[in-house]
């Protein structure tokens, strides 16, 4: 996690420690080839960004307790599963600025690992005995998926509109987002309808910060994100900058662009980039994002004033402020 974001959560700082603690203990295997593999995706640490919302939005309603701490182990462990997978799918090489498992050992290892990771979550899940928690995961994965399928119907779709972009991230990004803030609240004892204000936060949240990745993927710097960028326009997904120059640019440089996203030029990525870049698409992409920030920090005020209640007003610029 970036410093910034650190002594941002202080306020959480034990439970996000039981969580590395927890994570450790459930996914540990006697087998040393099972244990190897996990040591390594553990050893690189994301901003444990799903966990942070679960558990600030459980502070900001209540005492945290141990299944807090359950909860947002089982979220992270969903995200890494969702992860190790999107490399395979995306033949990508770094995340979180190590190797990715499939660069490391091959898309078999990736494939089985990411079935480890999606099954021990469940696992642990289930150790809770809540029906709601466990069924709200599986629903939640359930979505990943059909965002994921959504996604890849609609590669090298270059009329592929706003609307269905964003029903694509939301359920690819946003509904894990939106799910670890409800469960936090929920955990509390928090009352149905702050709950669902608090889901509502997580899903603009989450949807905004998949605008400011796609941003990234096209403007980023490897070295600061950490990750293999350039990926999207590499597998023919469209994103919202792409979507609104497409639309929006002046005829000329949209024939250009749509030439180039067919086309297999060997500097194909950092030609787009130079199209898009002095273009006004990734100010409307920013734009849209800060909207839907300006939304997620609306629906907090359903909230009594705590930190944790101003952490999360913080965490949701944070996501479209920082490379992060
Ligand atoms: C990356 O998520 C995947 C997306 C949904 C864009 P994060 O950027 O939160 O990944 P880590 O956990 O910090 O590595
Ligand atoms: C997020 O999309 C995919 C998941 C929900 C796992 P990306 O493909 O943009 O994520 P990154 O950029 O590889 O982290
Ligand atoms: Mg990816
Ligand atoms: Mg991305």
């Amino acid at each position: 996690m970036s410093s910034a974001l650190l002594s941002l959560t202080e306020c959480i700082a034990p439970q996000l420690a039981a969580v590395e603690r927890v994570f450790h203990d459930e996914l540990k295997s006697d087998l040393s080839s099972v244990d190897t593999l996990v040591k390594h995706v553990s050893r690189f640490r994301g901003k444990m960004l799903r966990p942070t919302l679960l558990l600030l939005a459980g502070k900001a309603c209540g005492e945290l307790t141990d299944a807090h701490v359950t909860l947002a182990t089982v979220v992270e462990m969903v995200h890494m599963a969702t992860l190790v997978h999107d490399d395979v799918l995306d033949e990508a090489e770094l995340r979180r600025k190590g190797a990715t498992i499939n660069h490391l050992r091959g898309n078999e290892a990736a494939v089985l690992l990411g079935d480890y990771l999606i099954s021990h979550s469940y696992h642990l899940c289930s150790s809770l005995d809540s029906q709601l928690a466990s069924r709200t995961i599986a629903r939640t994965t359930n979505q990943v998926c059909e965002g994921e399928l959504l996604q890849i119907d609609n590669r090298n779709n270059l009329n592929l509109d706003e609307e269905t972009y964003i029903k694509i991230i939301a359920r690819k990004t946003a509904v894990l987002c939106a799910t670890c803030c409800f469960l936090g609240a929920h955990q509390s004892g928090a009352s149905e309808e702050v709950c669902r204000k608090l889901e509502s936060y997580g899903m603009c949240l989450g949807t905004a910060f998949q605008i400011q990745d796609d941003i990234l993927d096209i403007v980023g710097d490897t070295s600061i994100v950490g990750k293999t960028l350039g990926i999207d326009i590499d597998k023919g997904k469209l994103t919202l900058p792409a979507i609104h120059f497409l639309r929006h640019a002046p005829q000329e440089h949209r024939a250009l662009l749509r030439a180039l996203l067919s086309g297999r030029d060997a500097d194909k990525a950092e030609k787009i980039r130079n199209l898009i870049v002095p273009s006004d698409s990734i100010a409307y992409a920013q734009q849209r994002a800060k909207e839907l920030i300006e939304q997620a920090q609306e629906e907090l005020q359903c909230l009594p004033d705590s930190e944790p209640r101003r952490v999360l007003e913080t965490m949701a610029h944070f996501v479209i402020a920082r490379p992060m």
